[in-house]
């Protein structure tokens, strides 16, 4: 996790660095800093947020047209100042900033210790400054090459800036595991985990490979090499990224502003994709994989967290339309469980982020036992798309909040055309179907806009709920992952604890948490098990639960059990999930405002989780 920034050139770094932190702000926010050459080191960190570390620079020496920065997630040490980033050397001399882990530091630090290196912090990062210097000075080598040689010593991931007083030209970076992207301006450079503190400066970005070493010097053009020593050519790309995707836009948070993008961010995602008056459906990214797909034995979907309750909802779709066995795994599960794969196996690997730590290590894992592996990733050039055979972006643009909404809907949509796209090729889906579903689909985002006017009454019942302790989630069949998100999202961001589960579940266990303080809310949607949810409706309104139920408009039935209705509009079971997600976001968000939560950076969460 952990955001990094750095700058080189003529401008003054400070103002770039501080709005850079303020964007990655989402990948980590429990400490921050910033170190400038003027031409000594200059080293400002602080325990907090990056506001925090900007009330503590007032009226300090902060000038200088180099420097770095960073926003800390804590993995090694708590969050304090002398674990917060950058670190220095032992000479002072050189200062790193770093996002990863050194999984081998333990081992390093002692050798270092045992050769007379003292360690202020207790952060992994520390011991590779220390290295790059033990190295500088024995074998006598310049920065960039003692980076080279300390990163063949290291173990694990990591995305790294260093800036030396000897040499005031010259930033070194470098990246495994972890994102990171180099912005090439005139005459100057910028260097990010991603690219939204470089989109107003310039739009020609590298995006480093794993093992590569970038020197950013003001003398000489960019220079890549492995850290094998390999010179390679800088591959520099386009950005396509706006100033304004990456705003609130009046909003009063992100979160807020992601959840009324869905009409758009949904609509992106079938763009040049879904034409249902000539009644196509094709996706670009797997084209030469859909053969593959369409014969596969069976459909192993890898994702974490709210990406993992999308794949879930692409069970149902692949079953059901493409009559393909699926299975839907965590991606930390089936990492460490020596998992059955052939190469007939399709592996659908799911991420916003495209850069979660067990997502990528699963791909790696079912590539070498030779499956396919198909991506549906938000992040433009992240590390999933390039670790996987083929895939699709969602188009999401980019998610600032913590909590994932529209990336949710946005990776519902791209499997639903997958499932239907090859249930197609397959011809286990009648023609006239596929062309009832595909028109349907293409009025989702009609129907989330209408879904969205449900917001002022959702306000009201988050009034009345602000102070439950516990929530209960129910659903089923499409309607399952949507309880399960409906509850992540509400712990995630309001901290109180609730539980989704599968109504008919909820009699073998659960049930017996319900009394009259207990909020049940059920997606009750009029298609599928419609009626054996209301069985289930009425077992927990004996046990005097309070119900909030999602129905679909004009509902009687279950209007006459519930204690208050959330109405969304009629659609196909299969797409309900892309409309009954969005009261469950908007409640949380509500109910965590109500709160007095930072709803945009919950605590102990971060964006993009880099670590297992
Ligand atoms: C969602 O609200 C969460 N913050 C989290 O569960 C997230 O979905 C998970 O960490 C996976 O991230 P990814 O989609 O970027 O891989």
């Amino acid at each position: 996790m952990c955001g990094i920034v750095a700058y080189i050139g003529e401008k003054q770094a400070l103002p770039i660095l501080l709005k850079g932190l303020y964007r990655l702000e989402y990948r980590g926010y429990d400490s921050a800093g910033l170190a400038f050459l003027n031409p000594g080191l200059q080293l400002y960190k602080t325990k907090g947020k990056v506001a925090d570390l900007e009330t503590y620079i007032e009226g300090k020496n902060t000038s200088g047209t180099i420097g770095i920065a960073h926003t800390r997630w804590a993995t090694h040490g708590e969050p304090n100042d002398i674990n917060a980033h950058p670190h220095f050397s032992q000479s002072g001399k050189l200062a790193i900033i770093h996002n990863g882990i050194i999984e081998n530091y333990a081992v390093l630090k002692e050798e270092l210790k045992q050769r007379g290196y003292l360690f202020k912090s207790e952060t992994d990062t520390e011991v590779l400054v220390h290295l790059i210097e033990d190295i500088m000075h024995n074998e006598k080598t310049e920065l960039g090459e003692a980076v080279r040689i300390a990163l063949n010593q290291v173990i694990g991931a990591y995305a790294i800036v260093i800036m030396s007083e000897n040499d005031p030209d010259t930033l070194v970076a470098a990246r495994k595991g972890s994102p990171l992207v180099v912005g090439i301006g005139d005459g100057e450079f910028y260097l990010a985990s991603d690219a939204t503190p470089i989109v107003e400066y310039t739009k020609d970005v590298v995006y480093l490979n794993d093992e590569e070493i970038a020197i950013l010097s003001r003398k000489q053009s960019l220079t890549i090499k492995t850290i094998k020593n390999q010179i390679k050519t800088p591959y520099v790309q386009k950005l396509e990224l706006s100033l304004t995707a990456i705003e609130k836009g009046g909003f009063e948070h992100f979160m807020l502003k992601e959840i009324y993008e869905q009409p758009r961010s949904i609509r992106d995602s079938m763009r040049g994709r879904l034409n249902a008056k000539e009644g196509r459906v094709s996706l670009g990214g797997i084209i030469d994989y859909e053969t593959k797909m369409k014969n596969a034995r069976r459909i192993i979907i890898i994702a974490c967290g709210t990406s993992w309750h999308a794949g879930l909802v692409g069970e149902y779709l692949f079953e059901e339309l493409a009559r393909i066995p699926v299975e839907v795994e965590y991606a930390s599960e089936f990492r460490y469980r020596n998992p059955v794969i052939s190469e007939e196996d399709v592996v659908i690997a799911i991420s916003q982020s495209g850069e979660t730590a067990d997502t990528l290590a699963a791909i790696e894992l079912a590539k070498s036992k030779g499956a396919t592996i198909i991506g549906i990733c938000n992040v433009v050039g992240s590390s999933i798309p390039r670790a996987t055979h083929a895939g699709s972006y969602t188009h999401a643009g980019p998610e600032i909040g913590v909590a994932s909404t529209k990336a949710f809907t946005a990776q519902v949509t791209i499997l639903t055309l997958m499932a239907l796209r090859i249930a197609y090729m397959k011809g286990s889906i009648e023609k006239s179907r596929f062309h009832q579903i595909i028109n349907e689909l293409e009025s989702i985002p009609e129907k989330v806009e209408e879904t969205l006017k449900v917001d002022p009454e959702i306000k009201e019942l988050a009034r009345m709920f602000t102070f439950a302790r516990n929530f209960l989630y129910l659903g089923r069949g499409y309607n399952f992952p949507v309880a399960l998100e409906g509850a992540l999202k509400l712990k995630e961001i309001s901290y109180i604890h609730a539980e989704g589960y599968p109504a008919a579940e909820m009699k073998h266990g659960p049930i017996a948490l319900i009394d009259r303080e207990m909020p049940v809310v059920v997606i009750a949607t009029n298609r599928g098990p419609y009626d054996k949810v209301i069985s289930n409706i009425q077992e927990v309104k004996a046990r005097n639960g309070k119900i909030i139920a999602v129905v679909t408009k004009g509902d009687i039935k279950v209007k006459e059990l519930a204690d208050y209705i959330i109405e969304i509009p009629e659609t196909e079971e299969m797409l309900v999930p892309l409309l009954a997600t969005i009261p469950l976001q908007l409640l949380s968000y509500h109910i965590a405002v109500m709160r007095d939560c930072n709803v945009d950076q919950p605590r102990n969460l971060a964006k993009s989780v880099t670590v297992e």
